[in-house]
């Protein structure tokens, strides 16, 4: 029961959809622009919201006592098995990001030692590698504009490859980027879809995604086989710690953690990476602030202690993860009933957890929509900042990624100034399973 959780108060469900609302609930609301009609019923009908999908009921918690109940005190009711969470599972499998349970846990444990601090000087040395690689070859391009979204993509999933994989993926770069973004795709369509029966485009797509996630599957399983294949003296990767744990994982569970690590570890990533090349653009006095704290170390850059004590370039990347948390939802399923803040919850309900929402509550964040990375002055209220998820199943790269996106804008501004390609650019979002850049994001990169 929700002792802790003092005020008491009813969900309110804004107005169903038109004409069909009394079957599908909100359903063709949220699938309109799912973003856009949670965001709006937050602002108007407030932070405790009851939407149904069709039938199935889903309690949006957009507070931080709530979100600390359903996220830690009573966490044991809410596990990750929601209709979303299979529909991730359907393109990386299920691995510690989908599973429940005792495979979540060992999925955890076995994984956990590969996020040691231990292996974090090595993991800069490589960060700062591949941010070096990227930065010269970038230098090399003859022309001024440059497919931003294209380049952090690219950086991301080579910071994965190297680091977890002890390979930079150049050769499967092109493969697993662009099935991954079609599945995601897919995945995105097919959860918005309500529509119980086949139609010719729901087979069209099940064809497709099929087709891609073969290939996907096909270029991964030649990653591991390259993996097993070496001597025991190279080993010592985060493959060969899956292939060599005692839980004796099966060779599917393996393809599942291994695409899940390159799902998890570099889509986000690559989001957060472009977003913030759009707010250097939009806020070019960033830029400056940025390269004026590097000209001061006399543009050396020697560990991640050093990284992390740049006050601009970690204020700016704080605040890029507030505007564009790129996990902007994710759910859980209630096992058990409960009560929430006075509400009733039926085992079967969904709670739906919004990062997006929440750094956007006008309550906790003053000016909420507007870009300022000087609020991260003040440590924000505790729960209201959550790119990273909170509780038990809190991301597992968070230190990771911020030394590689830390890293990318510093080495990037050091070389480089940011233009947009037209005055006055405004990107749209395009909130899918993460939150993307409604369009391609292009720049103009002047060297220094
Ligand atoms: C800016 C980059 C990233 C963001 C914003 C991010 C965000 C998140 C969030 C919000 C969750 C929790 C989802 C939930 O509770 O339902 C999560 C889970 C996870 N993330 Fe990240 N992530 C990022 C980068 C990474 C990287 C680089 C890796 C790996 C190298 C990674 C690996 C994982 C894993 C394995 C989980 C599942 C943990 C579990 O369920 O036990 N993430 N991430």
């Amino acid at each position: 029961m929700d002792k802790n959780l003092p005020d008491k108060r009813i969900a309110v469900a804004p107005p169903r959809d038109k004409i069909f609302g009394w079957i599908t609930g909100h359903a063709l609301s949220l699938r309109k622009s799912r973003l856009d009609f949670m965001y709006q019923s937050f602002l108007t009908y407030g932070d405790f919201l009851e939407m149904f999908l069709g039938k199935t009921r889903t309690l949006l918690v957009n507070d931080p006592a709530g979100l600390k109940y359903v996220l830690f005190e009573n966490a044991k009711n809410y596990p990750k098995n929601t209709p979303g969470y299979k529909r991730v599972a359907e393109v990386i499998g299920q691995g510690v990001f989908t599973d429940v349970g005792d495979d979540w846990k060992k999925g955890r444990r076995a994984i956990q030692p590969i996020f040691n601090p231990s292996k974090f000087d090595h993991y800069y040395d490589l960060i700062s590698e591949e941010s070096n690689k990227t930065i010269s070859k970038m230098l090399l391009e003859k022309d001024d504009e440059f497919n931003l979204s294209y380049w952090s993509t690219r950086y991301a999933l080579h910071v994965i490859g190297r680091s977890l994989l002890n390979e930079s993926l150049e050769d499967s770069f092109d493969i697993i980027s662009q099935k991954l973004s079609k599945l995601i795709d897919l995945t995105e369509k097919k959860m918005m879809n309500i529509i119980p029966w086949m139609t010719p485009s729901k087979k069209r797509d099940v064809k497709e995604f099929q087709d891609a996630l073969l290939v996907l599957d096909t270029e991964i399983q030649k990653i591991i086989e390259r993996e097993k294949a070496k001597p025991r003296a190279s080993r010592g990767n985060f493959i060969h710690a899956l292939l060599e744990s005692p839980e004796n994982f099966s060779e599917e569970k393996i393809l599942s953690q291994v695409k899940t690590m390159i799902f998890a570890g570099h889509e986000t990533s690559a989001n957060v990476i472009t977003w913030g090349f759009y707010y250097l653009m939009k806020f070019p006095e960033w830029q400056d602030k940025i390269f004026e704290e590097l000209k001061s170390c006399g543009f050396q850059i020697k560990s991640e202690e050093q990284v992390e004590n740049f006050k601009y370039v970690n204020l700016f990347l704080q605040e890029v993860l507030r505007m564009r948390p790129p996990v902007w939802s994710f759910g859980r399923l209630a096992i058990n009933d409960d009560v929430i803040h006075g509400s009733k919850v039926k085992a079967g309900d969904l709670i739906s957890i919004s990062p997006y929402l929440m750094h956007h509550h006008p309550d906790y964040w003053e000016n909420p929509e507007e870009f300022n990375p000087h609020r991260f002055e003040k440590p924000p209220v505790p729960m209201t900042f959550i790119p990273y998820g909170a509780g038990q199943r809190v991301c597992m790269g968070e230190r990771l990624a911020n030394l590689e996106i830390a890293m990318i804008f510093l080495k990037t501004v050091e070389k480089f100034q940011l233009k947009f390609t037209e005055e006055d650019y405004e990107m749209p979002m395009n909130p899918q399973v993460s939150l993307r850049t409604e369009k391609t994001l292009m720049g103009k990169m002047i060297r220094r």
